[in-house]
């Protein structure tokens, strides 16, 4: 039975810069997105939150065409996601990612990590785009790291280091999967922080996340997902006190009370 989502957010994006219009996906005889509708405003951050095997992360992968999908359409600024090709890289370029794993280069040192991006797909020169990295660098707060290697920072400075690496190449939208769930417990606040201050700075994102407290502080709009559907939606306050539907019911008191 198809059910419309409940939707209490903030209405229909008023400027949007992501739009997906009733995206399918399956994989085999999963239907792992089911008419997917999400329209995501510039500035906007959203949190996806919902149980293993919702289909968030396979969400975030068809945003930037990691995955494909089989029916409907995704829009970023207004121009529909090619297939593929050079127009598909540049605008795969427009949606940085950061993942649950740091996926940074090992044999390459912090700095030519957060160059080598600019320099191959923008197109900077390697001192413009070395002094963009030192700048982001500094600005996650790992400027003194830029000389070393991935495997001689911590899981928290990697991370912050992907997360400079996907602002260097001036995204317009920031999806990010579970990016503090690998962390160790002490290194979850630094990469956090870095993303409060992100969203601050009118960065529009996408966040899926277990951290209820980075939900409640930063998203404009929390996007419940089961069984790839979107089942509700609403501003963080109201789906955390008032959730309506029985199944973010059942997942905020699993994850709530632990
Ligand atoms: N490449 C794939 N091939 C086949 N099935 C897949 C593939 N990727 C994901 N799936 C399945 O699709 C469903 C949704 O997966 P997805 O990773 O999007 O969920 P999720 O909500 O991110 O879960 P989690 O909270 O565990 O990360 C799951 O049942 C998963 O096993
Ligand atoms: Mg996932």
């Amino acid at each position: 039975m198809s059910q419309a989502p409940v939707n209490d957010g903030t209405g229909p994006a008023a400027d949007p810069l992501v739009v997906l219009n009733k995206v399918n996906k399956h994989f085999g005889a999963l239907h792992v997105l089911q008419d997917i509708d999400l329209s995501i405003a510039r500035g906007e951050v959203v949190v996806v939150i919902g149980p293993s095997g919702s289909g968030k992360s396979t969400l975030c992968r068809t945003i930037n065409r990691l995955e494909t999908t089989d029916s409907g359409t995704i829009t970023i600024d207004g121009r529909p996601l090619p297939q593929e090709g050079r127009e598909l890289a540049r605008l795969r370029a427009d949606v940085g990612m950061v993942f649950q794993s740091f996926n940074l280069f090992a044999h390459k040192t912090v700095l030519a990590n957060v160059t080598l991006g600019q320099t191959k797909v923008r197109k900077k020169d390697r001192a413009t785009a070395e002094a963009t990295a030192r700048t982001l660098l500094d600005r996650v707060g790992v400027g003194a790291q830029a000389d070393k290697y991935p495997a001689q920072l911590s899981g928290g400075q990697q991370q912050r280091v992907a997360i400079a690496r996907a602002l260097a190449m001036d995204p317009k939208v920031m999806l990010f999967d579970e990016p503090t769930s690998a962390l160790d417990p002490e290194m979850i606040n630094e990469v956090l922080e870095v993303m409060q201050q992100l969203a601050r700075d009118g960065m529009t994102m996408v966040v899926v996340t277990h951290e209820m407290g980075f939900a409640r502080s930063a998203a404009d709009r929390v996007v419940f997902m089961a069984d790839g559907r979107i089942v509700e939606e609403a501003v963080p306050d109201r789906f955390f006190s008032n959730p309506r539907s029985d199944r973010a019911k059942d997942f905020l008191s699993k994850i709530l009370h632990h």
